[in-house]
Parts: structure tokens; C-alpha cells; sequence
């Protein structure tokens, strides 16, 4: 988020915009907390994490008060346009804002990467980074003591993470929401690895799936004698948002940054932008609320084939 504020801000000075910026998201915005931005306000911040205007999940912003709130500060304080860099909720808020006039564009960035119409979203790769140097640290000892590890990253409903982490990782077995699964059958994969003469197994499990890491631990706890292995936990949890980004990330945040100027520019709102099919795109903001994102099947498929 950092880089791409960074854009906004110097391409936006650059052509001619006064930029201001919104302390702690959309709480600040209804409160009416704003400060002028220039170039030197957004040096030095391209390579820290997360945003160094602060942020907060607002349940208000989605009752009709929080709205018209919103949109009242935006009046009082002559902005023309807003810039929304953020997931699901803070989309959602932009298209609200949107439907009541604001002129808004949105810069998808998430760790979960789960924006239905967008294929990369900000964060998401950096994200991705962390769980896997995790997971390769994690195998060394699996495979040392001859352990089964479980690993549960983050993506809310989504299992983008946990798949893509788990496939660069080598996971025996990988558990998304989006497929369902039970207990059983994750222990007959991990007892096929050992079977295959592996000496460790390593399974990638995602926040959202029915098993989770609490629910599978449970599970092999209770029935550790009868299945012959433990499974030892980790949970990444928040570490996966705290990763220094990408240069993947920050390119396609500067990128998407400049690019949101340029659309606010030309005259175009309404609008998400963010990676589709490897370039800068826009998307109708309302396509959000029309679906769910899918997990790519063929990429399910594959982690199968490869953890044999
Ligand atoms: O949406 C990003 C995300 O990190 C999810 O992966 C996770 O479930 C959630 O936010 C955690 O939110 P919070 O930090 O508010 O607990």
C-alpha cells in the first residue's frame, strides 16, 4: 500500500492534483482526518510494509449514516475524487460511496487475493513470500525428525494462499475451503507420503477451510495413537502481512498507483483497478458483488499429481 500511495502522490503532484491523504481509512475519513500530501511526505516508504497512513476495519461505513458521513466529509474538505487501496471490505465501501456520487476508483490489494476479475492483487505476492520461507524452514526439521507439519496461512474464504504456498512449497497435502475435505482423508495423504518413502509431510492448510488448523489438531490429537504419526501446528497468522514488499509488489503497486491518477485524469471512476492477465487493468467496481473469486481447478489438480 505504501508504494502505491507513493505513485499517487508524486504522479499525481506531477500532473497537476492536490493530494491529500486519509489517516486510518474510513474511520478517519468520517471523521474528517486529512493531510495535505507532497512528494517528501512519501519518501523513503516504498520498501515498508502495510500503509503509513494507518488503517481500520469500519463497520460504520456500511450503515447509511457512515456513508453520508463520508460523503459529506469529502464535500466539506473540496475533494474531487478518492482513491481506495484495499480488499473486499474497503471495495465494497468504494462502490457504496460510488453509489452515492463520489467520483472513486479502487486499487486491489490484499493478501488474500481474492477480488473476483482480478488476477494479482497488491500484497498478495509478498504475503506468499513469507509463508514460504516459513514452510522451507519447517520442511528442514520435518524432514530431519521425520515429522508430519501442518501450516495454516491466512486468506479468509479463500484458498489462493494456502495453494499457491503449498505447491512452491512441495506440500504433500494442500486444504482449501473451496474443496471439500475431511480429517481422514488428510491423514491417509500424509500416511501415502511416508508410504512413498518420503521422509517428512508437510500440509498447507488455509484459515477458512472446515478443517482448520484447530479443528485438524484436535482431530490428530484425539486420534494420534490409532493413525501412527503427530502432526506438530504452525500458524502464520499475521506475519504474512508484515512481509517488507515484493519487488513484484512494488512495481505493480507504482504501477497501479500512477495508473489511478491517470484514469481520475481522463475522467474515468467507478472503476477497480489491478492485475489482469499481466497488465494494469479496470474492472466496474459492481462486478465485486457479483461473484466469488474461483480457485483455479487446474492448479488443484497439479498439486496432487506433484506430491506424489
Ligand atoms: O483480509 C486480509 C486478512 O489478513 C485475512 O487473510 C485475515 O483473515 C484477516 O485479514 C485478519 O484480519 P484482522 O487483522 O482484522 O484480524
Amino acid at each position: 500500500m505504501n508504494a502505491a500511495l507513493r505513485a499517487i502522490v508524486r504522479s499525481g503532484v506531477y500532473r497537476g492534483f492536490e493530494i491529500y491523504g486519509v489517516r486510518d481509512g474510513y474511520t478517519g475519513l468520517m471523521a474528517g482526518e486529512l493531510a495535505r500530501l507532497g512528494p517528501r511526505e512519501v519518501g523513503g516508504i516504498i520498501g515498508r510494509a502495510g500503509t503509513f497512513l494507518g488503517t481500520t476495519r469500519c463497520e460504520e461505513l456500511r450503515t447509511d449514516s457512515g456513508q453520508a458521513t463520508a460523503i459529506q466529509q469529502l464535500r466539506a474538505h473540496g475533494i474531487s475524487e478518492l482513491i481506495v487501496i484495499g480488499g473486499n471490505g474497503s471495495q465494497a465501501g468504494a462502490l457504496a460511496l460510488a453509489r452515492r456520487g463520489a467520483r472513486v476508483l479502487g486499487v486491489a490489494s490484499t493478501i488474500d487475493n481474492d477480488l473476483p476479475g482480478i488476477d494479482v492483487t497488491l500484497g498478495s505476492t509478498t504475503a506468499l513470500e513469507v509463508a514460504l520461507e516459513a514452510i522451507d524452514r519447517l520442511r528442514e526439521t520435518a524432514s530431519s525428525h521425520k515429522r508430519a507439519f501442518l501450516v495454516e496461512v491466512m486468506g479468509r474464504n479463500c484458498g489462493y494462499l494456502a495453494l499457491m504456498a503449498g505447491i512452491a512449497g512441495g506440500a504433500e497435502a494442500i486444504v482449501v475451503p473451496e474443496v471439500p475435505h475431511t480429517p481422514e482423508a488428510i491423514a491417509d495423504e500424509i500416511r501415502s507420503a511416508y508410504g512413498l518413502g518420503k521422509s517428512h509431510a508437510i500440509v498447507v492448510v488455509a484459515e477458512g477451510a472446515e478443517h482448520n488448523a484447530a479443528s485438524l489438531s484436535r482431530y490428530f490429537d484425539e486420534h494420534a495413537q490409532r493413525l501412527g504419526f503427530e502432526l506438530r501446528v504452525t500458524k502464520l497468522g499475521h506475519t504474512q502481512r508484515g512481509g517488507a514488499p515484493c519487488v513484484v509488489d512494488r512495481m505493480i503497486a507504482t504501477q497501479l498507483g500512477a495508473a489511478a491518477v491517470e484514469h481520475l485524469e481522463a475522467g474515468r471512476h467507478g472503476l477497480l483497478l489491478g492485475m489482469v492477465n499481466g497488465q494494469i487493468s479496470a474492472i466496474d467496481l459492481a462486478l465485486l458483488n457479483e461473484s466469488r473469486k474461483p480457485l483455479d481447478t487446474g492448479l488443484v489438480s497439479l498439486a496432487r499429481v506433484l506430491a506424489r
